[in-house]
């Protein structure tokens, strides 16, 4: 049994002082679940490669990294948007999500999407997120649905899973255009 303070995490960006939790983070995550488009064997393991994609993020406005971090410094769980990098799709932010199996089912996908949507939704240039998921993952697709995203159809064998081959499902999520927000006030509201 968990006691409150063991269960305490703050959900925020990532900053270049999170490179090594980062790493540890992925290193276990990948090896936890198949149903990452990234695995181990495209994962290189080392923090200074993690320090530059966390500050790459810094420097793209229609992009974010936000973590889940316990007090100690632990990442438990990952949220990123990446955004398009030409002029026609600089719109659409790519997502992705995944969090320590240890802490499924408390809640912790639920906040880190609706913070980072929250985020999406305040930036200037996104007006549509979108991302692939395992037609069998079942637990992502709920999640997805539960925040708005539809369904765009059916990509067949696109993912290798094992010896076999899983079909993806597009999901996407229109939001709502704010013209005229600076891209300066961007973050805020983590909690
Ligand atoms: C998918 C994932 C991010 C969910 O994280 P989580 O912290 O366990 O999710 P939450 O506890 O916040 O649950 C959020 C919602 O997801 C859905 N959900 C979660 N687990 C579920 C399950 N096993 N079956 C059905 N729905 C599920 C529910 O709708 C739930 O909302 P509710 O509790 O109000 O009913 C997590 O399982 C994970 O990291 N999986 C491996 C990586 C992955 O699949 N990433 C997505 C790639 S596209």
């Amino acid at each position: 049994m968990h006691t409150p303070a063991e269960e305490a995490y703050t959900i925020r960006p990532a900053g270049l002082a999170d490179a090594d939790a980062l790493c540890t983070f992925k290193r276990q995550v990948f090896g936890e679940t198949e149903f990452l488009l990234q695995g181990l064997e495209d994962f290189d393991d080392r923090v200074d490669i993690e320090a530059d994609l966390i500050g790459r993020f810094h420097h793209q406005s229609n992009s974010v990294l936000v973590l889940a971090v316990r007090r100690d410094g632990q990442v438990i769980g990952l949220c990123s948007i990446v955004g398009g990098h030409l002029w026609r799709t600089r719109h659409v932010g790519t997502m992705s999500i995944g969090v320590l199996r240890a802490w499924w089912h408390r809640g912790v996908g639920k906040r880190l999407m609706t913070q980072t949507i929250r985020w999406a939704d305040e930036n200037p240039l996104l007006e549509k997120l979108a991302l692939q998921v395992h037609s069998t993952n079942t637990a992502a697709r709920a999640l997805y649905t539960r925040l708005g995203f539809v369904e765009e159809g059916l990509l067949r064998g696109e993912a290798k899973m094992g010896d076999g081959e899983d079909d993806l499902v597009p999901m996407g999520l229109r939001l709502p255009k704010r013209p005229g927000t600076l891209v300066q006030g961007l973050v805020r509201h983590w909690d």
